[in-house]
């Protein structure tokens, strides 16, 4: 019966294999042909495609937008979903991947037949999705230094992402942050370049690790993979001020010796695509920046996927941003710039860039390099061999085993940045036998603010009632033995910490969600009431602060008052790994990712600068040892 079973389904194979690759008959065509050489499946389609479908590959638009008629007629090259742009709130695997095969279905519904791409942010795990993984984000993993766990995530992710039926991610985020006032920077794994570049290993863990002789060139090893992101190209961490969209001054060696690493290891790693930067270098916006897209990207480096603007990126070279289009048009494209994030005016981005190519102001020769180098991701990742979602992989979607894996990293990136006043013993690891003990704090009891930004919205929720995961206050109850009584009160008053005869507190305040240029701030202060919190509780009782924030915060003048303190960053759903860390099933290994300053007129300032007077230098990080 087996036996029987496996011919149908071999024979069926073969049936579908012959009508999707056009290799039967009269109708055979070279491009939709697997076994020809990748070089010349590109020369083939595109001898084929008209300047229309040529436009229309170049072309990413909105899921909102984006209608079978539309991707049809226009022949659509990509579809994107921005933040928390998602087909139904609280949509399921199989919503998602039904929304992608209707896409996908007018895309191959065109005469060609070329798959589109569908991408999106998946910047700490499948983030807009819901029930997703959510992972810490970048500044976290950052601390941990563990290229190894990186690469884990990397594959966590891109399984997570294909079980919603999608294959392309804008990730991962390669900015060296340089000044923490920068909404963004967490989204950076470090200030040091060395460590954003050993983190890189998270590309071949979301794509596959490419063979000797596909290293250097876009790939992606199959379904169970996606295609990758590095962004954004490039000096998008080094703005002054850490203003977000701002201008990077600096001049050619500090851009090569700061923000262009990570890149080189990218590449060197096969990612399939870069992102531009809305920054400027020196006052000249990145997306009209010629010499370095094309001499240097392109040539000099050698990378052979495609580049991608960002949302809106092309619009945002004039300002006010879309003043002149047609201009943004020219230069953008001009500039080397393959697929345009366009993503929801697309009649004039193909109508402007039609007339330029009419009147040669942009000859074929680049949009024909802009084509094949979609085409190149397309066919190196096997989307035209498998366009649609995979049904088998839907049970990969916030799965424990992923889950388990967010919890070591959420362990692994913790900082303990104190651990007991001068002169007294270590306080951690606490003993699971604790007592009495009280939970303080916003961010205790509060899924959302763990998160942070990018998280089934594009600023991010606060509350629990976002997704599926497990607050700090439900870890630390499920972690201390059973006689101990864990009291929790988010803003206790001094009468309650005074009286309530306890032997520790644990105070988890920080940031509240933000996202982008939502997030820049200038005076980098925990939000209120976290500091009167920290006061009445570290003032009473014996006290660990845990501070969930994107980034350091002031924490001199609280310091000395504060018993033990660690940095939590932004850990994501499995809040379980901070208490598995408070309380000794595991040591405390993290180290600075990021200087930690005293006062904001201090910064910019960064590890190896001159003047380099930290509260607790960049690599900083107590060490425990487990205790059970
Ligand atoms: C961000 C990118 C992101 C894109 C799509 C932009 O605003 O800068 O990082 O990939 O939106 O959501
Ligand atoms: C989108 C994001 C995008 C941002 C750019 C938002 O409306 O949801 O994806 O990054 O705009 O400004």
């Amino acid at each position: 019966m087996g036996h029987i079973w496996r011919c149908a389904h071999l024979l069926l194979y073969c049936c579908l294999l012959l009508s999707t690759t056009g290799v039967q008959g009269s109708g055979y065509l070279k491009y939709k042909d697997p076994k020809q050489p990748l070089n010349t499946r590109i020369d083939d389609l595109l001898s084929r495609m008209s300047l229309a479908e040529k436009i229309g590959q170049m072309a990413q638009i909105e899921r909102s937008i984006a209608t079978p008629d539309v991707i049809k007629n226009n022949y659509i090259g990509s579809v994107l979903s921005g933040g928390g742009s998602w087909p139904a709130p609280q949509a399921t695997v199989q919503e998602w991947a039904s929304m992608v095969t209707e896409m996908q279905k007018a895309a191959l519904s065109t005469p060609l037949g070329i798959p589109m791409i569908y991408g999106i942010d998946a910047v700490h795990g499948h983030g807009n999705v819901y029930k997703a993984t959510i992972f810490p984000h970048n500044v976290g993993l950052g601390a941990t230094r563990d290229p190894e766990l990186a690469k884990k995530i990397g594959a966590a992710v891109a399984l997570e992402v294909r079980a919603t039926g999608i294959p392309y991610i804008f990730a991962p985020c390669v900015a060296v942050c340089r000044d923490p006032r920068w909404g963004r920077c967490y989204e950076s794994f470090s200030e040091d370049p060395k460590v954003v570049q050993m983190m890189t290993q998270i590309i071949p863990g979301f794509q596959g690790e490419a063979p000797p002789s596909s290293r250097g060139r876009p790939y992606v090893a199959g379904t169970r993979n996606v295609a990758a992101c590095a962004k954004h190209y490039v000096g998008d961490g080094g703005t002054n001020k850490g203003i977000n969209e701002n201008n990077t001054i600096i001049d050619f060696h500090g851009l090569l010796q700061i923000h262009m690493p990570p890149y080189y290891n990218a590449v060197i790693n096969s990612v399939s695509t870069i992102m531009v930067s809305y920054t400027s270098w020196n006052g000249v916006k990145m997306h009209a920046n010629h010499f370095l897209v094309t001499d240097f990207l392109k040539n000099k480096l050698k990378f052979r996927g495609f580049v991608i603007s960002d949302w809106q990126g092309l619009d945002r070279i004039t300002s006010p941003a879309g003043s002149d289009y047609h201009l943004s048009i020219k230069l953008g494209v001009l500039a080397g710039i393959d697929m345009i994030m366009i993503p929801f005016n697309y009649t004039d981005f193909i109508g402007n860039l039609t007339s330029l190519v009419h009147d040669n102001t942009i000859p074929m020769s680049r949009i024909d390099d802009a084509v094949r180098r979609i085409l190149r991701v397309k066919f190196t990742m096997g989307l035209f061999e498998n366009p649609f979602p995979d049904p088998s992989l839907a049970g990969e979607l916030g799965k424990q085993e992923h889950r388990d894996l967010a919890r070591e990293a959420v362990r692994k990136s913790l900082v303990l940045l104190k651990n007991g006043k001068y002169g007294e013993k270590p306080l951690l690891p606490l003993p699971k036998k604790c007592g009495k003990i009280l939970v303080a704090g916003s961010h205790a009891d509060n899924l959302g603010n763990q998160c942070g930004g990018w998280t089934i919205t594009w600023q991010g929720l606060q509350g629990n009632n976002l997704t599926a995961g497990t607050t700090i206050l439900e870890g630390i109850k499920s972690t201390v033995d059973g006689s101990a009584q864990v009291v929790y009160s988010e803003e206790p008053s001094p009468d309650f910490v005074q009286k309530g005869g306890f032997n520790y507190a644990i105070v988890v305040v920080g940031e509240p969600p933000y996202s982008e240029t939502q997030g820049d701030n200038l005076n980098l202060t925990i939000p209120a009431p976290g500091p009167s919190v920290i006061e009445t509780v570290c003032s009473n009782v014996k006290c660990i602060v845990v501070l969930i924030s994107g980034r350091p915060l002031v924490i001199e003048p609280y310091i000395n008052k504060i018993d033990a303190f660690v940095a939590a960053w932004l850990p994501g759903t499995e809040g379980k790994g901070v208490a598995d860390v408070l309380f000794g099933d595991y040591g405390f290994t993290g180290k600075l990712s990021r200087t930690w300053f005293k006062s904001v007129d201090q910064l910019p300032m960064n590890v190896g600068d001159p003047h380099y007077d930290p509260l607790f230098p960049f690599g900083f990080g107590l060490e425990t040892h487990p205790s059970y």
